[in-house]
């Protein structure tokens, strides 16, 4: 990831200067905004490389400020789909698509989604006793002498062993894993099950696409009632993680300025980024966030109209929270915008 603009970057390419989002919503961490992942629920059975849990305060606040719940959550990046799981567990949508290209995660998805295949697998992992000879065992065999659900297995299993979490090619053992339990650090398969049998039970809130997501996108560019949330492989630090790391980018954002829905992106802070959200007209807003390793880092949030941020403001500062949310809990912070570092609703620093 490249890091921030230098100050003639920002004045020179970026019209709107990148407002930070210097303080948040529930869950995140007083002044400094960053969220406190600890507080979120943890619904994906990956731990998944770029995943977006941080995000997940943040993601309740745009879907609840909607006048109306969205029909349809898509999300063409899915990855470990930690916002569309959400989104569907909490209500924030009535359905989710999720979407992803990558055959290995996709059998995982497959098969949890599948009216017998999910029981089998949490069964699989419940059973499966951990040794190094028995990772290795599972690891060498061949994709082609595995059905769906045992891939599926492999997939996880991989996930769980493999540094990282990285599932892309080249990826290596972890060694010595954390509090010294090597390998089995971060395996947890009852933890796996109850998550995998959560999912299963709002299987029909759920659907998983195969499939390339900017066609998924393509499909549904017309139609007003889905949103979008769009989390695709960085431009740098993609390629090492992602089996699919070639995005066109460029192809993406223009696809975006004629979604008719709502749509929310993340990206890396880069330069190549800024340059198209500005060239279509998309507001910008950076937002805190800590790496795997605690550093803390930024990450830009893209947006049509990204007024909610203020607007929920406004929202929790009168008490109430959007019309169809009622009932659901706060939709921000009680502290005043001012107090939180935020900028004032109506001082919106857009082009
Ligand atoms: C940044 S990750 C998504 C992480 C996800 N938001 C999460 O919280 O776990 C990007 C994902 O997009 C997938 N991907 C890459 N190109 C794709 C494409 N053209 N269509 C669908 N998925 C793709 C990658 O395999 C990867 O899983």
């Amino acid at each position: 990831m490249s890091g921030l603009a230098t100050a003639s970057d920002r004045v020179a390419r970026v019209p709107n200067a990148v407002p930070s989002w210097g303080s948040g919503p529930e869950g995140t961490n007083g002044g400094s905004g960053i969220v406190n992942v600890a507080s979120v629920p943890q619904r994906s059975p990956f731990r998944y490389p770029g995943g977006k849990t941080w995000l997940v305060p943040h993601i309740r606040r745009w879907l609840k400020s909607r006048p109306r719940r969205p029909q349809e959550l898509i999300e063409p990046f899915a990855g470990g789909a930690i916002v569309g799981l959400t989104a569907a567990f909490e209500d924030l949508v009535q359905f989710v698509t999720l979407v992803e290209k990558d055959d290995d995660v996709a059998a995982v998805w497959q098969s949890i989604l599948h009216p017998h295949q999910g029981r089998w697998l949490a069964e699989r992992i419940v059973g499966f006793e951990l040794t190094p000879e028995s990772v290795r065992r599972e690891l060498g065999t061949p994709r082609c002498k595995l059905s769906l659900r045992e891939r599926a297995f492999k997939t996880l299993l991989r996930n769980r062993v493999q540094r990282g979490g990285i599932l892309a090619a080249g990826s290596g053992l972890m060694k010595e894993g954390e509090n010294g339990r090597g390998l089995a650090s971060r395996w947890y398969p009852e933890t796996l099950r109850r998550r995998i049998e959560a999912i299963m039970a709002i299987r029909r809130k759920l659907a998983f696409r195969h499939d390339d997501g900017m066609r998924a996108i393509e499909e549904n560019v017309a139609n007003p009632e889905v949103a979008f949330f769009v989390d695709p492989p960085y431009t740098v630090a993609g390629r090492r993680l992602y089996t699919y790391s070639e995005t066109d980018h460029p192809a993406l954002f223009r696809m975006m300025a004629r979604v008719a829905g709502d749509f929310l992106m993340t990206y890396d802070n880069t330069a190549e980024i800024r340059r198209l959200a500005n060239r279509h007209g998309f507001e910008m807003r950076l937002v805190p966030m800590k790496s795997t390793h605690h550093a803390e880092m930024t990450e830009l949030l893209i947006g049509r109209d990204l007024g909610w941020i203020e607007a929920v403001h406004r929202i929790a500062v009168l008490g109430t929270t959007a019309p169809w949310a009622e009932g659901r809990g706060r939709a921000g912070p009680t502290a005043a915008p001012a107090e939180a570092g935020l900028p004032f609703p109506g001082r919106r620093r857009s082009p």
